[in-house]
């Protein structure tokens, strides 16, 4: 299948890196948001981060000049939809908009466009119906920062085509990531039904005050090798998430050990979401 516009859905931090992966990748590329002011946010932090990266020596200015000139914005989701042949929905979690999403999108977008969600929490079976064409639809989960995680987690649903994830994952490939299938849907996929069991660790012991959380942190990356610690990538993916996809896991699974942990409740009671906040577990300076 010949994918050559990408529509990304939500100029947020995973919206708008994941657009940046695409026009990068060579992907004429629109980036749709119901906010104007949330896409000229996202245009203005992809001008800086192509700036830094340019000015690093690790990205060609007239390479980066290109990239930016392929991505454009949009705040009309039908105009944007009739031009795509793969869209990437990033838009927030929640099923009634996904799905109001999902069908503007089966009605607009050509016949042959397959239509992704990045959800790490809702399933694409959930959205299939409301799309109209089940079998083009499925997840391709990026992760936080997408502009250097490797790894995307295609995951299919019990009517997705072969043809759907074969064209998917050699897009995943022309953005120079690591696709990894999930062949049914599982609570969390792979990478944050793992996490989840490190973070849930982390959390008992430093609410039973075996360790100060630095010190967890720590041995996360000096005994273990893991680039952040979990107190650290809580703070980095935001409380506020992960308290969201714990909710969701244990609407899901109802076992008592995927509840939001007390901790997190706390945190993001008290507005304390990571780093977007300025304080999660950690403080950080604005
Ligand atoms: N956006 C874009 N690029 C970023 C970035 C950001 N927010 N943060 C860091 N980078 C880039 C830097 O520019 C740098 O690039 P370079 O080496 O090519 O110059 C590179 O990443 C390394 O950055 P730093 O030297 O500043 O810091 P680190 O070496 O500590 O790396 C990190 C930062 C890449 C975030 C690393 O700590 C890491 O891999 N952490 C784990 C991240 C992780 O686990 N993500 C998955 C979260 S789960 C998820 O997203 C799923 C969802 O469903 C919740």
């Amino acid at each position: 299948m010949d994918i050559r516009t990408i529509l990304i859905i939500g100029a947020g931090t995973m919206g708008r890196q994941i657009a940046m992966s695409c026009a990068l990748g060579g992907y004429t590329t629109i980036l749709q948001d119901i906010s104007g002011s949330a896409l000229d946010a996202a245009r203005t932090d992809l001008e800086s981060w192509a700036d830094g990266r340019v000015a690093k020596g690790k990205l060609q200015a007239e390479f980066a000049d290109a990239a930016l000139a392929r991505l454009s914005q949009s705040t009309e989701l039908d105009a944007s939809a009739a031009q795509a042949d793969l869209v990437i929905e990033a838009a927030v979690e929640r099923l009634d908009i996904k799905r109001s999403i999902f069908a503007e999108l089966g009605k607009n977008a050509p016949a042959h466009a397959i239509l992704a969600t990045n959800s790490s929490t809702l399933a694409s079976s959930h959205l299939a119906e409301a799309s109209g064409r089940a079998s083009q639809v499925c997840n391709m989960h990026f992760f936080n920062p997408a502009l250097v995680m490797k790894c995307v987690e295609i995951v299919r649903n019990e009517q997705t085509s072969d043809e759907t994830i074969q064209a998917v994952t050699a897009v995943a490939r022309a953005l120079g990531k690591e696709p990894v299938l999930v062949n049914r849907e599982i609570p969390g996929f792979i990478a944050n039904r793992m996490m989840g069991a490190m973070q849930r660790e982390a959390l008992n012991l430093a609410s039973a005050e075996v360790a100060s959380i630095t010190d967890i942190d720590t041995t996360a990356r000096t005994a273990l090798g893991h680039p952040m610690g979990p107190f650290e990538l809580m703070d980095l993916v935001g409380l506020d998430v992960i308290d969201f996809i714990a909710q969701a896991t244990y609407a899901e699974t109802g076992q008592a050990l995927d509840q939001p942990h007390p901790l997190i409740t706390q945190k993001v009671t008290e507005g304390k979401l990571g780093r977007k906040s300025g304080e999660g577990f950690y403080e950080y300076r604005r």
